[in-house]
């Protein structure tokens, strides 16, 4: 089977492939506030880190409409800070629950039963209870090529200044995913726990 982008139908497929194929994605939980205070929550699954030193992260959002953006991309193009949350198994529902639609200014925290607890180098908070969350500032803003329709995705670029995790997810020195199983994002309404994990080195690796 070979066909572009979008020509799944075509090709007997009756929804389209694409995030099935390149899966796992990790879930970015991203934290923001908006610059009348307001404090939004929201998962995106176009999310990855970028880089280690500088670490870097980014996630990507789609246009609501032609001309209305989410409010994650307007929070963090008004005050330039966000927090990137983990997800693991505990939070799967909580996580769910903020993806709804909500009014701008509605925070998606109280919706969700979760605390917001302060962050250490921004003013955004973290979610209370993850595994790990990352601290950032906003780097870079990419529009990404629009569709025949006007839609299209926005590229957020984000400079990490601050890493927490939880101690009870570290043994012996490296996080345990045993601790957290990290859930992740396939295609279609489906989702991966982390839990088969095995070690390889790469070549000329002791
Ligand atoms: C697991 C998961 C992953 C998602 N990934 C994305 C994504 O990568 N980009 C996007 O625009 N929306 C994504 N969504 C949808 C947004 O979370 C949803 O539109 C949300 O209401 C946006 O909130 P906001 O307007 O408060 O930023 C995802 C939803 C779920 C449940």
């Amino acid at each position: 089977m070979f066909f572009k982008p979008m020509q799944h139908k075509a090709a007997g497929l009756p929804h389209n492939p694409l995030k099935a194929i390149v899966s796992p994605r990790p879930i970015g939980w991203i934290a923001s506030r908006g610059s009348d205070a307001s404090i939004n929550l929201a998962p995106y699954s176009f999310f990855n880190a970028l880089s280690e030193d500088p670490a870097m992260v980014m996630f990507s959002v789609q246009l609501d409409s032609p001309d209305h953006q989410k409010d994650s991309l307007r929070n963090v193009e008004e005050t330039g800070e966000f927090v990137v949350n983990i997800v693991g198994e505990a939070q799967f529902d909580a996580m769910n629950i903020s993806s709804g639609s909500f009014a701008y200014g509605d925070n998606e925290f109280i919706h969700a039963g979760l605390d917001m607890v302060d962050s250490d180098t921004i003013s955004v908070p973290r979610v209370g209870g993850v595994p790990a969350a990352l601290e950032c500032v906003h780097y870079e803003t990419l529009p990404l090529p629009r569709n025949a329709e006007g839609g299209g995705y926005t590229m957020v670029i984000g400079t990490v200044t601050g890493i927490y995790i939880d101690d009870a997810v570290i043994k012996d020195g490296l996080v345990d995913y045993h601790a957290f199983v990290p859930i992740s994002r396939l295609g279609y309404r489906d989702y991966g726990r982390t839990g088969d994990i095995f070690m390889a080195s790469r070549p000329g690796q002791e």
